[in-house]
């Protein structure tokens, strides 16, 4: 099978998740040379492991950088990070159990289409979505609050929080905001 290379169209320019994506291709293209030449099932489990590991560890890392930003595909692609987790695990455990009934080429093949189609895809969109803010997400200026709310009203208090961070004329825009969400209703419980 035809080796993959870190193309143009698979540059997020985000550079943790570039580096994570261009040591994905690396490891995908060590495990088809495995199976190119029918190494030993003990060896190819071994970067099986390796490929988990760091899928895992990218994953998570992608993930954080979409909560961090406020993403608003984040559920959707946790899903696809999920399936496709749940789907290598099973593989992985039954290549434990018996190597002889994986598809060793069947996997390869179906990894390599699903990686590249998805950095080139969702990752792409995600990183092009961040950097569509206007604000400096790494300005000193700007400081990570918690606050306790009720579930109901997360959805508004962070669409405020993220007018106050990428805005210009902020305050504008969040009054304008405000308008369309109406007065606050009162909480029975104070009453
Ligand atoms: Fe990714
Ligand atoms: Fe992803």
């Amino acid at each position: 099978m035809t080796k993959l290379t870190f193309t143009a169209e698979l540059a997020t320019e985000i550079k943790a998740i570039d580096d994570d994506h261009k040591l994905l291709i690396d490891i995908l293209n060590s495990l088809q040379d495995e199976i190119d030449a029918n190494t030993a099932p003990e060896k190819v489990g071994s970067t099986l492991v390796a490929l988990l590991r760091h899928v895992e560890e990218h994953f998570a890392r992608e993930e954080r950088i979409m909560e961090r930003y406020g993403y608003d595909g984040l559920g959707m692609h946790m899903r696809q990070h999920q399936q496709l987790l749940y789907t290598a695990h099973v593989v992985h455990k039954r290549f434990l159990d018996d190597p002889a009934s994986v598809d060793l080429s069947e996997l390869g093949a179906f990894l390599n289409n699903w990686v590249i189609g998805h950095i080139a895809g969702p990752d792409v969109t995600f990183a092009k979505s961040i950097k569509s803010f206007s604000g400096d997400r790494t300005s000193p200026d700007l400081r990570t609050v918690t606050v306790r709310v009720p579930a109901d009203r997360i959805d508004t208090i962070l669409r405020c929080a993220m007018i106050l961070a990428e805005t210009n004329g902020a305050e504008i825009e969040l009054a304008k905001f405000v308008d369309t969400i109406g007065p606050a209703v009162p909480n029975p419980a104070k009453r």
